[in-house]
């Protein structure tokens, strides 16, 4: 157990933070055994310590003191049972990764508590547990939650004695339905909580900024307190970077106090200010302060009319007074190696990488994250569509025996008031192509199990009673954007509409004119890190031939099972009214192979792979939504022995407008980004296209040595990109990429005796580490591998590399070894 703080504010909860210094850290978790109480007002994360096993069903004898568990596995939470396999490969279930996620767990955890706080309110905070979790404590049942993406608190008051207590936790994912690898288990973070017993009620504090100019802004907080007496005082203080800029106090138990900032730091993608609103309730001689993070920022989404109909400044989104471009992706909460172990570090590795390829939005598809998440998405001035359900009917977790209304209006009510207060978050989406439509069935509009304006109504009331500054929408799917299906009225009570792919947005901004449109999934394109089956000829859609014999997508970045990245860049240029897209996904996810579903465990829609390493499209997304960075990437490879004299295409991403391409010094030609003029008859749609955003060389011959590609803007040189042709592997070579101090990212290559990376290299490596840290993750960027990732002696290289996952237990040098037969070692050490 590891004591985080004596106050309850959020923002004083260090586990996880990078910012914390490394001893730090490293000394609470060395503490991390020790039971220690809390004292009136507190926080303690409940993180070791736990006893875990699945079982076929519930039982409620292992919830009481007397039951044995002696032989149930010792278990760190968050906790994801499935994560370490092992792989089904014979399973035809590819979309939901392959891996034993299916069943009951039953934890179980014993905590202290001080004869002062259990005479107090003693609250435990579930971030999510999957699925339907079912919350016991001294063998009673105190709560639990019906959603396993949604955070809930029990109220553990009326069950807890002075001294030590017994906490179990069934969660039972049996029946959950998903269209990925949901995982099972406690996989976020559990708080105890000591509160008096006057105190704010659970994400009862709400900040508001109703005007936030560059001059003046006004700040709203808005609060519910619980049990407090008559005469009971609120003091409200707001702070930047510590320093106290407001401060004020009321008599009023329940209600609202608003102030004005004069020049206050903005918001900003760029410069994500933040300030904190310290609240304090003192109520018969108590005190309790809860600490509100939240941002001083203007949105909105205006739709220009007329003649401004089709103006950039007028329409899209606007971030305090200025359009900014939606450049997004979705991601699902999945942590790659880490599966749903919900972990701070693997996440904010995932949004720099995100960030430094351009983007500035993430989209939560499609349900609520981790609040870590939004914390992060704060700090790194990334907009956030915060997304509740995936299809309501389907796949929202929902029993179907169960009425929808209250299941979903209930869910929708928590995930705002725990979220409002996110300067990131800029939408609320109720879900996911929810659509109105279920299998076959063809009345969409009285769909009971789908989505019927009287619902989006409701939903929409419901949600706006918690917050009412920000708009509330959904996401569509493709086929409701027949032209029928735009008869119907189900969208216009939305405030903003979300289309899923094929230009749908286009049609929806044709129907609701004064509606704003956001393109919440664009792409769909595949690729499989480091492998080339050869352009196509014929553009869209994966191939027969080497793509399928490989069950592997091509990394020319033609291959897709909707659109590639091109055609969306083009969509979005020609559509000033809608704010943005989405791709579909920056980062591989367990589950979901398509095309590949039953032969494959992970996505091939990444454009960065379940390992973290960027896929070649990274930099095509980069050379158009960077305009920070300059980017030079040439692909393929250069190692195609045996195809001496061949052809082989030359592709390069920039974010210049032109490039001179050399082969072993020789020029193969200057090429410009615009129209597509290329040989061989390649003037259909696509490859037109293509030629506005990468520059293609598809005559290129295949001799070994060196490629090489200088970029050029306006005429002056950017810089410049080169690939070699590798000689065999003779060494392993060991590069730490994100490091915080608590986790470190290795990559694992193999060089050839110049040093080279080779492409190609496949060899089995084995891992190991000495000192105080482990290895929690190995893998590779294979959707097809199935060994897991908790072995850390069985995995390939795969198209030259793998990744290895490690963290710090305690303060100390570490030292990681990585072996292959054949190859000398590479060690690292820290
Ligand atoms: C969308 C869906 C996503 C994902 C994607 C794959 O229609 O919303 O969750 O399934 O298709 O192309």
């Amino acid at each position: 157990m590891r004591r985080i703080g004596s106050k309850s504010s959020k923002t004083d909860m260090k586990q996880n933070n990078p910012f914390v210094r490394a001893d730090v850290v490293i000394l609470a978790a060395l503490a991390m055994f020790a039971m220690c109480a809390a004292h009136g007002e507190g926080s303690v994360l409940l993180e070791e310590g736990w006893r875990f096993a699945k079982v076929a069903s519930p039982n409620a004898d292992w919830s009481v003191e007397t039951f044995d568990d002696s032989g149930w596995e010792r278990v760190r939470v968050p906790h994801d049972w499935a994560i370490e396999g092992p792989f089904d490969e014979s399973s035809k279930d590819g979309d939901t990764g392959k891996l034993p996620w299916r069943g009951v767990g039953m934890y179980r955890r014993r905590f202290v508590v001080s004869e002062r706080d259990a005479a107090g309110t003693v609250a435990l905070d579930f971030d999510g547990v999957m699925a339907r979790p079912k919350v016991y404590v001294n063998g009673k049942l105190a709560g639990g939650w019906d959603y396993g993406y949604q955070s809930f608190r029990v109220d553990a008051t009326p069950f807890v004695l002075p001294g030590t207590n017994l906490l179990a936790v069934v969660a039972d994912t049996r029946r959950h339905r998903s269209r990925w690898y949901p995982g099972g288990g406690i996989n976020r973070k559990v708080v105890l909580k000591t509160l008096p017993k006057a105190h704010f009620v659970h994400n009862g504090i709400a900040v508001t900024t109703p005007v936030a100019e560059r001059e003046r802004a006004v700040v709203r907080v808005r609060w519910e307190t619980t049990n407090a007496v008559e005469s009971a005082q609120v003091k409200v203080r707001l702070l930047l970077a510590g320093v106290e800029k407001a401060r004020r106090a009321t008599n009023a138990a329940k209600g609202e106090m608003v102030f004005e900032l004069k020049a206050p730091q903005l918001w900003d993608v760029d410069s994500p200010c933040l300030y904190n609103a310290e609240c304090t309730l003192s109520s018969g001689g108590e005190t309790a302060t809860e600490t509100v993070r939240f941002g001083v920022r203007k949105i909105a989404f205006p739709v220009g009319a007329g003649a401004d109909a089709n103006a950039w400044e007028k329409n899209g989104f606007h971030l305090n007074g200025r359009r900014v471009q939606l450049k997004g992706v979705n991601l699902h909460e999945d942590m790659g190696l880490l599966g749903r172990v919900y972990c701070r570090s693997a996440v904010r590795r995932q949004l720099l990488q995100m960030k430094d390829m351009g983007a500035n939005a993430l989209r939560t598809s499609h349900n609520p994250v981790a609040p870590e998440t939004l914390d992060l998405c704060d700090e790194l001035g990334i907009l956030v569509w915060d997304e509740c359900f995936d299809k309501w009917d389907d796949t929202a977790s929902r029993f179907p025996e169960e009425p929808l209304e209250p299941y979903i209006e209930r869910n929708l009510r928590e995930f705002v008031r725990r979220d409002r207060n996110h300067p990131s978050v800029i939408a609320w989406s109720m879900g996911n192509e929810i659509g109105g439509c279920v299998g076959d069935k063809k009345d969409f509009t009285h769909d009971p199990d789908g989505m019927t304006r009287e619902r989006c109504a409701r939903f929409r009331d419901a949600m706006r009673r918690e917050d009412d500054t920000r708009p509330i929408g959904n996401g569509n799917m493709p086929h409701v954007a027949k032209d029928e299906f735009f008869d119907m009225e189900i969208w216009r009570d939305l405030d903003i509409t979300g289309w899923n792919y094929l230009g749908s947005h286009e049609k929806a901004k044709a129907k609701y004119p004064a509606k704003p449109v956001i393109y919440t999934e664009s792409a769909s394109a595949g690729s499989t890190y480091g492998f080339y089956a050869g352009p196509s000829t014929k553009p869209y859609g994966y191939r027969a031939g080497a793509e399928s014999a490989a069950k592997q997508m091509d990394s020319y970045d033609l291959g897709t099972t909707i659109d590639i990245a091109d055609i969306e860049f083009d969509r979005m240029e020609r559509s000033p009214w809608c704010a943005g897209e989405f791709v579909w996904t920056g980062i591989d996810y367990l589950g979901e192979p398509i095309p590949f579903r039953t032969e494959a465990r992970s996505s091939y829609f990444g454009i960065v792979d379940l390992t973290g390493v960027p896929k070649d499209r990274y930099w095509l997304y980069r050379a158009y939504w960077n305009k920070k960075s300059e980017t030079v990437h040439i692909l393929p490879h250069w190692n195609w022995k045996g195809r001496e004299g061949e052809k082989i295409p030359v592709f390069v991403y920039t974010s210049g407008d032109a490039a001179e391409l050399f082969i072993n010094g020789k020029s193969q030609g200057m090429r410009r980004k615009g129209a597509c003029d290329l040989p061989g008859g390649r003037t259909n749609a696509c490859y037109q296209v293509c030629g506005k955003y990468r520059l293609m060389w598809f005559d290129t011959i295949y001799e070994p040595g060196e490629v090489k590609a200088v970029a050029y803007r306006n005429g002056t040189r950017i810089g410049e990109a080169v690939v070699r042709t590798a000689g065999d592997p003779v060494a392993l070579k060991l590069t730490q990429g994100y490091d915080d101090g608590m986790y470190s990212f290795f990559q694992i290559d193999a060089v050839d005796s110049d040093g080279v990376r080779n492409p190609l290299a496949m060899n089995r490596i084995s891992l190991s580490v000495s000192g105080p840290g482990r290895i929690v993750a190995v893998g590779n960027g294979n959707p097809r591998e199935m060994t897991s990732f908790a072995d850390a002696s069985a995995h390939s290289l795969f198209f030259g590399k793998a990744v290895a996952v490690v963290r710090r237990d305690a303060p100390g040098v570490i030292t990681l070894a990585a072996a292959a037969d054949g190859l000398k070692p590479a060690v690292d050490k820290r």
